[in-house]
């Protein structure tokens, strides 16, 4: 693991593995950079850059206190740090909100951006009532009750009832989450910004991968925002739900190589 700071955080780890153009890749709520660990060594090609966001993994939070602005900062930190230029930031769910939001403030620095199960949308009222909810709920020790329903239910179906073992694991991994990064996570999302317009001003190529059966960001909805910019690669996952690197790791290794591959060369 190595270590940066910044102003606002004290410790900001990150993973480095390989030599080559680099690919960062941005994990989702509630994981850490581990969710990555079926992904990055099919990328071997390339430089990858693994953080976890303050108040996982080893990075320090700041108890409740977080944007995904804050996150998209830590990426830049850490890219300044390792003096790095040039990079296809990739992100899953909500590191694709952060990567949308690092593109709005450092477009210079993209070379693609590939959201993996992630929108450049707002939450919708739907959403946002819902996140209150869990925050109340978590607030009142229901951190289990609400890790043990959100997690199985990212995967699809048919995945959840063959492999109940990897499901488990994750949910372990949730509960391990403090409370405090949860909450602030879950505020974070709830008042992030629209970013539709990073797409409209952006040159760089953008992929979006879609599990066809991730019930949490609808595919459908997610498809209307590939024919924004000039160059989309869209990959769309029969059996799949919102965890691809999990439930269908060697495909995605695979398509997040060629888009980097494709971008760099740009
Ligand atoms: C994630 O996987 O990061 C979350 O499902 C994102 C969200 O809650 O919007």
């Amino acid at each position: 693991m190595l270590y940066t700071s910044s102003n606002t955080f004290s410790r900001i780890a990150y993973k480095k593995h390989g030599t080559g153009p680099v690919i960062v890749l941005l994990h989702g709520f509630p994981a850490d950079h581990s969710l990555w660990d079926n992904i990055y060594p099919g990328l071997s090609s390339f430089t990858t850059i693994i953080p976890d966001f303050p108040g996982v993994g080893e990075s320090l939070g700041n108890g409740e206190h977080i944007t995904i602005d804050d996150m998209a900062a830590c990426v830049h930190t850490i890219l300044q740090g390792e003096q790095i230029s040039a990079a296809v930031i990739v992100g899953h769910s909500m590191g694709g909100y952060v990567a949308a939001a690092f593109a709005e403030k450092y477009p210079s620095l993209m070379k693609g951006m590939s959201m993996v199960h992630s929108t450049t949308a707002a939450d919708d009222d739907e959403r946002r009532t819902m996140r209150k909810k869990v925050i109340e709920l978590i607030r009142k020790g229901g951190k289990e009750t609400f890790i043990r329903q959100m997690i199985p239910n990212l995967f699809a179906p048919s995945f959840r009832e063959t492999n109940p073992e990897v499901v488990e694991r994750q949910v372990k991994k949730g509960l391990l989450v403090p409370d405090a990064t949860l909450i602030g996570f879950y505020a974070a999302m709830m008042v992030r910004p629209d970013r539709y317009s990073v797409l409209e001003n952006t040159s760089f190529p953008v992929q979006w991968i879609l599990g066809k059966e991730d019930g949490g960001l609808p595919y459908l909805k997610i498809l209307k925002q590939s024919t924004v910019t000039d160059i989309n690669f869209v990959n769309l996952y029969s059996n799949c739900g919102h965890m691809s690197m999990i439930e269908n790791p060697a495909q995605l290794a695979n398509d997040i190589a060629c888009f980097a591959e494709y971008s760099h060369k740009l």
